[in-house]
């Protein structure tokens, strides 16, 4: 009965034509540039717009989204591929009406997925019930095969950077690796934890230069995140500061930034649906060999 149920929705939706899903992955080569801090005020600031967003934590070894919304959780994106549960059983809704789909802390990683594992992931996420406008997914730092996997996948990957010499070179090699693969991806730079909108354009002038240079291409600029007081205060209060503080200057970027999100063009030739970045996920899943050969 529930079986008929599931297929007679999966049927409605396909005869309905979704509109595409905007996927972007948040990701920035460097730890603890930002990162989760940006997808959560910046999932907070799109579901205030009125965006049906999800939240994917994608940050398989070191999950930790749930914890910066507080949410309590007893099933992750784990329990999903194993098919022990089903994608919506793991989503929470947080406050701010993002949805969130956790991922374990542990050693997890999309490098040992298998053929049934990637299954399972389709099928969980074909048979998710609400339609969206948004898929964020929250990357782990560095440029492992998670990582390129998610951002090959997504329709743009969003460049987080900050103030610090090692920033600016782990986000260079990130757009290296991943330009040099076969699915081309667009980047949008972030400057995060800058004084000024231009402390903000200087980074990302120094990033497009390298990059315009020595990879003869140029990322965009998608805009800054002050450094903000506010900010870490959320962190504490385990709450975005999208909705403890929304005139804090940090509050104000994010409404910013997902405004310009919002009005960014769904992709070229997407189908509609999940389904569009479902078959590029698969599609594009590396062997571990090949990322280690570059
Ligand atoms: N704009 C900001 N203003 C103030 N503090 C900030 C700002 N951005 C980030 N931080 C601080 O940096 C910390 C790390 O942020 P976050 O966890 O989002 O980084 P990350 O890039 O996801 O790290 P990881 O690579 O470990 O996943 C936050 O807990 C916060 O204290
Ligand atoms: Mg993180």
């Amino acid at each position: 009965m529930h079986d008929l149920k599931i297929d007679q929705a999966a049927g409605l939706r396909r005869m309905t034509a979704p509109k595409p899903v905007k996927v972007v992955a948040v990701t920035g080569g460097k730890g603890g540039v930002g990162k989760t801090l940006i997808a959560v005020n910046l999932g907070a600031a799109l579901a205030r717009l009125g965006r049906s967003t999800m939240l994917l934590d994608a940050d398989l070894g070191l999950a930790n989204v749930d914890v910066l919304l507080g949410l309590r959780t007893r099933l992750n994106l784990e329990h999903v591929i194993n098919g022990e549960c089903a994608l919506d059983d793991v989503i929470v809704t947080a406050s701010s009406g993002l949805r969130v789909v956790p991922a374990s802390s542990g050693s997890f990683a999309m490098a040992t997925l298998g053929a049934v594992e990637h299954a399972g992931l389709i099928n969980a996420f074909s048979h998710l019930f609400e339609p969206l406008d948004m898929l964020l997914i929250d990357t782990a730092a560095g440029v492992g095969d998670g990582v390129v996997t998610f951002c090959e996948a997504a329709q743009r990957v969003m460049v987080v950077v900050c103030d610090e010499p090692a920033s600016l070179t782990d986000a260079y090699g990130l757009i290296k690796v991943l330009s040099r693969r076969r699915g081309a991806c667009r980047f949008e730079v972030v400057a995060n934890m800058v004084d000024s909108a231009a402390h903000g354009r200087v980074l990302y002038d120094k990033l497009a230069r390298v990059c315009d240079r020595f990879l003869g291409l140029r990322p965009s600029y998608c805009g800054h995140v002050p450094q903000d007081e506010y900010l870490r205060q959320a962190v504490r209060r385990q709450a975005t500061v999208v909705e403890t503080h929304p005139s804090s200057p940090s509050a104000r970027a994010f409404a910013r930034l997902a405004d310009e999100i919002d009005r960014w063009a769904p992709a070229a030739g997407a189908r509609g649906g999940i389904e569009f970045f479902l078959e590029r996920l698969v599609r594009q899943a590396p062997p571990a060999e090949e990322l280690v050969a570059q």
